[in-house]
């Protein structure tokens, strides 16, 4: 099994405020979306919360929560990350989509990373772990200007772990 962190980033780390993203950019989420179809997505139980307590089309959706009262059509509930990474162990590749509790507890084991660079550096109350880039390799990178649609310039960057 392959572990994927799927994040939007700011240039400061940021990646949400008051339990909600910080930008709205179109191609972002379509990249989001063309990269985990057909795929496990992880989140954490405020995630979850923050896309409005709802399963995601065209993938697995699983969610991580103490709570176990939680329960939604087509989601899959786990009280632990072990429990959840050993229900998938034998799944290609499961993305990781956040928030910050689950990217910085999954940062030390993930396999790759799929970023989108946002260049902007808003107050915030979540933020991507730290990491040391030296761990990582980048293998693409694709620049887009910000236009009508995208009020910040935005980098597709994904990252494989070094041997
Ligand atoms: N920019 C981006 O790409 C991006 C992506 C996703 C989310 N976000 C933002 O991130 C914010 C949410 O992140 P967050 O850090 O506050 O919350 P989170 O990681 O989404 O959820 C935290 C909750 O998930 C459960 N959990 C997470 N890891 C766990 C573990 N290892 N073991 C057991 N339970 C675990 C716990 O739920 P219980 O309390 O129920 O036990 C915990 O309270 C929002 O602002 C959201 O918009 C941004």
């Amino acid at each position: 099994m392959k572990i994927s962190l799927v994040a939007a980033i700011a240039e400061n780390n940021a990646i949400g405020k008051d339990n909600k993203l910080l930008w709205h950019l179109s191609n972002d989420l379509k990249f989001f979306k063309n990269y985990t179809l057909g795929k496990v997505i992880l989140m954490g139980r405020k995630t979850f919360e923050s896309i409005g307590k709802r399963a995601l089309p065209g993938r697995i959706n699983a969610v991580i929560s103490r709570d176990h009262t939680l329960q939604a059509e087509n989601i899959l509930v786990f009280k632990t990350l072990e429990a959840a990474l050993a229900h998938f162990k034998n799944v290609e590749e499961v993305c990781i989509v956040g928030g910050a509790q689950l990217y910085k507890d999954t940062l030390p084991i993930a396999h790759r990373l799929v970023l989108t660079r946002v260049a902007t550096s808003p107050e915030a109350d979540v933020f991507f772990p730290e990491l040391n880039w030296n761990d990582w390799k980048m293998v693409s990178e694709e620049m887009h200007l910000a236009d009508e649609k995208h009020l910040y310039d935005y980098t597709f960057q994904v990252f494989e772990r070094k041997d």
